[in-house]
């Protein structure tokens, strides 16, 4: 199937009801984003085409899932080039499609025409993405190689640290959105609150800039309430628990809950 050249509806700009705003701009509501790459982790295993993430990405949707995460990673560990495709053309929410900045993925990207790019640093031997992007000493190459996201009209967002170098660098290169690593927080339990107390200024620095604040990573039932009651937060790029909490209870009810968690944190 040919895919349209045009990016998909972004909810944000269409005022969807999904969203409500109050005075200052600020969101009350808050999106949730479900990274399906372990269900890909999991097929590869073995092979085959069982599970199928684009099934997966379907469920998500039905259940209330507000966007599809999916990482094409260099490697192709999980994601592959035709699941990238498919679930472009098999979603009716927004797709985010997070890969590293280098010319081969910025071309899938804009062949795909997500609604919005993640641009994460990627190194081959990490289990996961272990830190935020360095953009602070890349701008002018980050501004060049990214120019054909922002000219194909897909929003542009990067993965960075809770650091104000990092987020006013951003800004300076034409993000749309900062997406906050929220690793430290997770997994530090000793410094949560520190790293809590981080995230939300640098979430009210990227307001004052003018983007859009995400986070993601590690949240799970018992992290995720702070994280989305900071009330400049729009939306929350969940995967590894929610994958893993399915084996359990199945893809619709873990990600009802995880909802509702987030609409009683913004309650
Ligand atoms: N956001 C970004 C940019 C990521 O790289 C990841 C991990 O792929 C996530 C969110 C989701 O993290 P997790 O799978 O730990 O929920």
């Amino acid at each position: 199937m040919k895919l349209q050249k045009r990016p998909q509806p972004n909810r944000m700009s269409e005022g969807s009801d999904q969203m409500e705003y109050n005075g200052d701009g600020m969101g009350r509501a808050l999106r949730l984003g479900v990274n399906i790459d372990h269900v890909a982790t999991v097929r590869n295993a073995r092979g085959g085409y069982h599970p199928d993430p684009v099934r997966a990405a379907k469920i998500a949707e039905d259940a209330g899932a507000d966007g599809i995460t999916a990482h094409l990673r260099e490697d192709r560990r999980h994601i592959r080039d035709f699941d990238m495709a498919a679930i472009r053309s098999s979603i009716n929410i927004p797709l985010n499609f997070e890969m590293a900045a280098t010319s081969e993925m910025i071309s899938l990207a804009v062949e795909t025409m997500p609604s919005a790019v993640c641009i994460v640093p990627e190194r081959r031997e990490e289990v996961t993405t272990e830190g935020g992007l360095a953009v602070v000493g890349h701008e002018a190459r980050l501004f060049k190689i990214l120019t054909p996201i922002k000219r194909a009209g897909i929003r542009l967002s990067l993965f960075v640290e809770a650091n104000e170098a990092e987020i006013k660098a951003a800004a300076s290169i034409g993000a749309d959105s900062v997406e906050l690593h929220t690793g430290r927080y997770c997994y530090d339990v000793e410094r949560r609150s520190d790293e809590l107390a981080r995230l939300a200024s640098a979430a009210s620095l990227v307001h004052s800039l003018g983007m859009e604040c995400h986070a993601g990573h590690g949240l799970d039932y018992d992290t995720v309430g702070a994280v989305a009651a900071i009330p400049e937060m729009k939306e929350l790029n969940i995967g590894h628990f929610l994958i893993g909490e399915s084996i359990f209870m199945g893809l619709p009810a873990a990600i009802s809950r995880m909802r509702q968690l987030l609409r009683s944190a913004r309650a």
